[in-house]
């Protein structure tokens, strides 16, 4: 009888699994013919999700189907190759199969004893990242979901590794009478940068806000000199044109004076990787963190951000999480880089399908990722816009 139960049960995991592939695969291969935005009927139809909290268990592929039936027709068909939006990625197929493996897998990430593929696969993963990026082999890093969070992860290293020079330990006294820090942002820093400031303790209204120029860069000739500790946030590729501040004459001059450079480059970082458009974001290396987003011009799925950070020792000083049962830290974890007890093996275990796809493709045929990403400028008086999408999806496309 036991065994019976036992036969049934696997059977029916085995089936909900071919199902849900089935599914995905279907979805998949039609991704290039569907419409981008869902009809205004598939959407009506979510209506149907808001049913009664089950009194009884349901059947598993019952759950599946309904979730494909009701759910795909109201999806935003990022991965078909006609999607404009935003700065939305699409997904290689590596990168999707990878998550298939990684959620069986069920991996957390945050201790090495709990997950030793899902640590080694993060270090490989942030070696690639660096080398490709041209920045320097020993940087230290955290897996995180977004750049926002990407962005913190590196201002809150920042807001440590000052605040310990004026000899204030931030994570145990806070910010509270903490000494004082300048943070410089340009005029048009994306909204990420400022909200992670705020998460970090500094109040948007007390940042100084560089003015731009007419392509949205930091303009270099009017960043004060300092007084205090700071922390400068430069951006590679402003969202609205693409344009990317120029960071080397920031980093000499903040760097002369102390202060911290942070680079936003949640997707414009990525140009480092194209022969064709390196020479954009030449400098950004001289900085002292990076945030960027592995599922915007990798194209691999959602979530993955990445911040790294120049002194690893402040990273693991900001970001740890330590506690008895904790001890025992091999050296690469969440736990000790990202903030996190608990992760999903994000970029450890599904970072090599994703990552090493759009990477070998840049080195193989040199049709890479960002060369076909318009890095492009606003018209004479203009607004915006143009903006060209790639990954392994055909063509370029415009805008609004
Ligand atoms: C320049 C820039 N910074 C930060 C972000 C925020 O990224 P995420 O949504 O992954 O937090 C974006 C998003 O488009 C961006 O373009």
């Amino acid at each position: 009888m036991a065994t019976d139960t036992k036969t049934k049960r696997q059977s029916q995991s085995g089936d909900v699994l071919t199902l849900a592939a089935e599914r995905a695969q279907r979805y998949v291969s039609a991704a290039g013919q569907r419409r981008v935005a869902p009809s205004e009927a598939d959407v009506a139809a979510l209506a149907e999700l808001h049913e009664p909290f089950p009194s009884l268990p349901s059947d598993p592929s019952e759950v599946i189907s309904k979730l494909d039936e009701l759910g795909s027709g109201a999806t935003v068909t990022t991965t078909g190759g006609r999607y404009f939006g935003f700065v939305n990625g699409g997904m290689l197929p590596a990168a999707l199969a990878a998550n298939w493996l990684a959620g069986a897998w069920n991996q957390n990430a945050a201790l090495r004893v709990m997950s030793p593929v899902a640590s080694e696969l993060e270090e490989v993963v942030l070696g690639w990242v660096c080398e490709a990026l041209g920045l320097p082999a020993d940087c230290a890093g955290g897996l995180v979901t977004c750049a926002t969070m990407a962005n913190f992860t590196a201002l809150a290293t920042a807001r440590q590794a000052l605040l310990a020079r004026e000899g204030w330990n931030v994570i145990e006294d806070g910010m509270f009478g903490a000494p004082p820090i300048e943070v410089v942002v340009g005029a048009e820093a994306h909204a990420s940068i400022l909200k992670a400031l705020s998460l970090a303790g500094f109040g948007r209204k007390r940042v100084t806000t560089i003015e731009a120029d007419s392509q949205g860069r930091m303009r270099k000739d009017r960043l004060p000199r300092f007084s205090k500790q700071a922390i400068v946030c430069i951006q590679a590729g402003n969202v609205n044109t693409g344009a990317f501040d120029p960071a080397e004459e920031i980093c000499a001059w903040a760097h002369e004076q102390g202060a911290w450079v942070h680079v936003d480059g949640a997707f414009g970082l990525w140009a480092r990787v194209s022969p064709r458009y390196e020479y954009l974001a030449r400098g950004f290396e001289k900085a002292d963190s990076w945030a960027t987003d592995a599922h915007k011009w990798p194209n691999v799925g959602y979530d993955s951000g990445l911040a790294i950070v120049r002194d690893g020792a402040a990273l693991r000083a900001s970001m740890g999480i330590t506690a008895a049962y904790l001890t025992r830290f091999a050296p690469r974890t969440d736990a000790s880089h990202a903030g996190y007890i608990e992760a999903r093996a994000r970029g450890g275990i599904m970072g090599v399908a994703k990552i090493a796809g759009p990477l070998r493709v840049v080195r193989a045929d040199r049709a890479d990722v960002c060369s076909r990403a318009a890095v492009c400028g606003r018209p004479a008086g203009g607004r915006i816009r143009r903006v060209e999408r790639c990954g392994d999806q055909s063509g370029a496309g415009v805008l609004w």
